[in-house]
């Protein structure tokens, strides 16, 4: 089968022929319908955080089941599947509070390489590996969806989504008639907005360099918009007469951030949702912490257990709720994967689908 492989960091993509092993006990093989450009794998491609290599990257994909392994239980060969990152294991202390996205082991196996080519072992991200025509995960790496969904839908709901709307809904919380504010307005920034709307936020400023996302940020709820730059904040402190309840930094920069925690009023609540660098630090002006009661969040793949939550988003959709063929900018090949991520870096797509 084939796949994009990334054999050093900071070099392109390699689309060539690999193979791939089983699936074993608790695993399934899924035939890859579609893969969405998450720029979680560009961060990764480009070493901002490390990455072991050769990888097939890739976690946001949704395809068809083809074969289950032994003791695999709920899933069939013939369903839908979403693929996340937030394999969990169902035993340790996270995954037995309810917080399954954080969970501490994940499951036996999850980086074990099903994957090689001629011959050596190449790594699947997050034991996923979505940027290939076919993917053998654990069964705690993916969730059924109903029918009606269509997969490339069902892809982005796999993270874009997932992550962006649970921000607001699960971790962020963000109450009825509240303001909020999103600092950058890509794919996961847009499903923030989404999940803000849903929430019942009276109020959502969208904050982003470029002046298509904001048009598309208002498609996706914003009731007001502003054009990053030195005075951002003073807008947004300004549309919201004096500051926002809820501020989300969606890029994963220490400018940004700080600038979302200036954006928030007294009790407001700010939240990292974009991936810093690893080594990534921040001088933050602690007293304004104190004296404003201001809360300091971070959200991973939408603070909510996903096998729970994506069946829920996607009666939302069914519903007409939740817009997810918006968010779709480009449907490429898999050999058009590294020209899909400098548009994404150039700022030219909400999100690139990989059809297969
Ligand atoms: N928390 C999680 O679990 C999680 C999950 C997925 C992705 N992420 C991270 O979320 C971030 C966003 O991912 P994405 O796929 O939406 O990326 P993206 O590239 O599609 O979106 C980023 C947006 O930020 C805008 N932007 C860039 N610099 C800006 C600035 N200085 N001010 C305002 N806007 C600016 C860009 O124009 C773009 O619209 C990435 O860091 C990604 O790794 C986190
Ligand atoms: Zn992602
Ligand atoms: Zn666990």
């Amino acid at each position: 089968m084939k796949a994009a492989v990334l054999h050093e960091v900071g070099q392109p993509f390699v689309v060539e022929d690999v193979d791939l092993d089983g699936p074993r006990e608790g695993e399934l093989r899924v035939r890859v319908q579609a893969s969405g450009l998450c720029h979680s794998d560009l961060h990764l491609a480009q070493g901002d955080n490390p990455v072991v290599v050769p990888a097939i990257l890739g976690h946001e994909a949704a395809g068809v089941v083809e074969a289950v392994g032994e003791g695999v239980e709920g899933i069939a060969v013939g369903d839908l599947v979403s693929t996340s990152f937030s394999s969990f294991c169902g035993h340790c202390a996270q995954c037995q509070t309810g917080h399954n996205h954080r969970c501490d082991t994940k499951p036996a196996g999850i980086t074990r390489p099903r994957v090689s080519l001629r011959g050596e072992p190449v790594y699947a991200l997050a034991g996923i590996g979505g940027f290939a025509e076919e993917v053998v995960v654990h069964r705690n790496s993916v969730v059924k969806l109903p029918e009606g969904i269509p997969a490339e839908c069902a892809a982005l709901m796999g993270c874009a989504v997932l992550t962006g709307a649970g921000a607001a809904l699960n971790g962020a919380k963000v109450r009825p008639g509240s303001s909020v504010a999103v600092i950058g307005c890509g794919g996961v920034g847009l499903n923030v907005i989404q999940g803000a709307r849903i929430a019942g936020a009276a109020q959502i400023i969208a904050v982003d360099t470029v002046p298509a996302k904001l048009d598309a940020a208002r498609q996706f709820g914003a009731t007001d918009v502003v054009l990053a730059g030195p005075d951002a904040v003073g807008e947004v402190r300004e549309l919201s007469s004096g500051g926002v309840d809820y501020g989300f930094e969606v890029i994963g920069l220490p400018a940004t951030l700080l600038q979302a925690y200036h954006m928030v009023r007294k009790g407001g609540t700010v939240a990292l949702v974009g991936m810093p660098r690893n080594d990534a630090m921040m001088d933050l002006p602690i007293a304004k912490l104190m004296f404003n009661e201001i809360r300091m969040i971070g959200s991973f793949m939408g603070s909510s257990p996903f096998q729970v939550f994506l069946p829920q988003l996607a009666r939302l959709y069914l519903d007409g709720k939740l817009l997810l063929d918006e968010l779709i900018s480009d449907r490429i090949g898999l050999d058009g994967i590294n020209e899909g991520y400098a548009r994404l870096v150039a700022g030219e797509t909400r999100r690139n689908v990989v059809v297969f």
